[in-house]
């Protein structure tokens, strides 16, 4: 018996050992850790339980039968993170450059499938030189295995990947099509042809950092959510995302205890809005006053920025956080920010996450770019979301809500369940001053005339209460009292019930 266990302890150091020193060392001379270590600065410790330590890729070409590496370049399982379950996987660059062979994907194939079975995260931590070349279609089939899963699983668990290496051609559609993507900064990089590629295709000269770098990606494509500035960082947010998630799509979020009273009024938010109504303030401060304990997980923080999206909490419980930012582009809604905060809205209703939006929305963002680039279906995306979500909707306008944006950001007519204004709200069909110039047109010459009518208008519409006659405004709400009224709206909502007509699936405007 000793033997045999001595066996199985030589046969565990083998597969602890991946591709062996010599490229370990490499993976820590490029500032990467290794699969192992990832896997336990992410999960609490002691607690990953790994399984298919022992299994070994079956091809026999190119030589590869005389190379077996146990484990086969990928380390998966499950654990705990803040005693919470979660599954993860981890591809080892240290093997076969962490390549996918047939093997490799059932490992991976085969968490997923149990995620699903008892309801927890899925966590892919990506660090993979793509298909295992010496599989040939073997290797597609195991992709196809997993992005299969992916699709299955959305909804239903939540998938969150880190790429902390390269991540290329159709492998990139495996974190796509995961809710949250984390990137490393210098270090990963996303794309589905490579520099080389792109020079012969289209005679661009590009370094892979510039082309799919995280950089890149968290500002510019808006493919990943985050970026981090090396391994540890991004593996300590995953176990904070975490903690704002429930398990699955079976579950309600999390509730974490909190010193942070349900009733705390926040004078300084009287004076947030200026009396200039075309000067801007930041949309943050209102978040993170109004959040249990300042606490705001932003996602998304560098792309569209005239929408913020992200996760707090109200009372202990998740919620999900929509905001128009007049910092940026005055807040309009445009393809990005109407693509970024749709997704959000989703993923919050796919997972039992009441939805907090903050309104201050001057409209849609006007002009060629944005007509040729398809603002009526990208913003119908999120007028989409919005309209098909049931999970509890509080909305709070501050200021503008302007136009068809009025309608888009979680109106009442979109089946809010509880909508207030600050006293500074205005809700019209647009601001004063382009209202008197179209309908007081013939006046365009006479500025003294046009000024009295702009006032008329400021003093008949740009307000809360036409809105509040009409009970499309819940109530007119002093600032400091923000967060206890929200509180309370979320504690009447709690057992709110309310299913769309049966469909196989809706047809959003994609
Ligand atoms: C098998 C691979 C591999 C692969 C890397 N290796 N990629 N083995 N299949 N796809 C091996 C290398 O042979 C090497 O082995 C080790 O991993 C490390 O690779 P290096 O090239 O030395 O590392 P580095 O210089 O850091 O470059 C990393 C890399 C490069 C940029 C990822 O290896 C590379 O370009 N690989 C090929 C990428 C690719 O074209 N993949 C197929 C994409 S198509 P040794 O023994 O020397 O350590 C695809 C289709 C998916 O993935 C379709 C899904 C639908």
């Amino acid at each position: 018996m000793h033997e045999i266990i001595q066996q199985l302890e030589e046969k565990r150091a083998r597969a602890r050992l991946g591709g062996g020193e010599k490229r370990i060392a490499a993976q820590h001379s490029k500032g990467k850790l290794t699969a192992r270590e990832r896997i336990l600065l992410v999960l609490d410790p002691g607690s990953f339980e790994e399984w298919d330590m022992f299994v070994e890729h079956r091809c026999h070409d190119f030589g590869m039968d005389r190379e077996t590496i146990p484990s086969d370049g990928v380390v998966t399982g499950y654990g705990t993170i803040n005693g919470r379950l979660v599954f993860i996987f981890s591809q080892d660059f240290t093997v076969f450059g962490g390549s996918l062979s047939e093997a490799h994907a059932e490992k991976i194939c085969k968490i997923m499938d149990h995620a699903m079975k008892v309801g927890a995260p899925v966590i892919g931590l990506n660090d993979s030189g793509g298909a295992r070349i010496q599989e040939g279609v073997a290797s597609l089939a195991g992709y196809a295995e997993v992005f299969q899963r992916n699709v299955l699983a959305s909804g239903v668990v939540p998938q969150i990947s880190v790429i902390m290496g390269p991540c290329a051609g159709g492998a990139v559609y495996s974190p796509a099509m995961t809710d949250f993507i984390m990137m490393v900064k210098d270090s990963s990089y996303m794309f589905v042809t490579g520099p080389d590629v792109v020079k012969t295709v289209t005679h661009e000269t590009v370094t892979a950092e510039e082309l799919g770098g995280a950089a890149t990606h968290s500002s510019k494509s808006g493919v990943s959510d985050m970026a981090f500035e090396n391994d540890v960082e991004a593996l300590l947010q995953v176990r904070r995302l975490v903690d704002f998630l429930p398990a699955s799509n079976r579950v309600s979020p999390p509730v974490r205890p909190t010193q942070d009273s349900a009733e705390r009024l926040e004078k300084s938010l009287d004076t947030l809005i200026p009396d200039n109504p075309n000067k801007p303030y930041d949309m943050k401060e209102l978040i993170l006053k109004v959040v249990d304990e300042g606490d705001f997980f932003e996602v998304q923080p560098d792309y569209a920025k005239n929408i913020i999206i992200g996760f707090g909490r109200m009372e202990g419980g998740s919620v999900g956080i929509i905001a128009n930012q007049p910092m940026v582009l005055a807040g309009c809604l445009d393809i990005d920010s109407s693509r970024k905060a749709a997704r959000f809205v989703r993923f919050c209703d796919a997972f039992n996450i009441p939805i907090l939006t903050f309104v201050d929305v001057p409209g849609f963002m006007p002009g060629t770019a944005q007509e040729y680039g398809g603002i009526i279906k990208h913003g119908a995306k999120l007028l989409y979301a919005y309209a098909e979500a049931t999970v509890p909707k509080i909305t709070l306008i501050t200021r503008k809500a302007y136009g068809g944006a009025y309608d888009v950001m979680s109106s009442k007519h979109l089946r809010g369940d509880v909508n207030f204004a600050w006293p500074t709200a205005e809700i019209a069909v647009m601001g004063p001053k382009g209202a008197v110039e179209i309908i007081f047109r013939k006046d365009i010459g006479d500025p003294a005339k046009i000024a009295e009518r702009t006032e008329e208008y400021r003093q008949k519409f740009a307000n809360p209460f036409i809105a509040g006659h009409r009970g499309f405004i819940d109530d007119v709400i002093e600032p400091q009292e923000t967060r206890k009224r929200i509180c309370r709206s979320l504690a009447m909502l709690k057992e709110k019930k309310l299913a769309n007509p049966w469909k196989k699936h809706g047809n959003i405007p994609l």
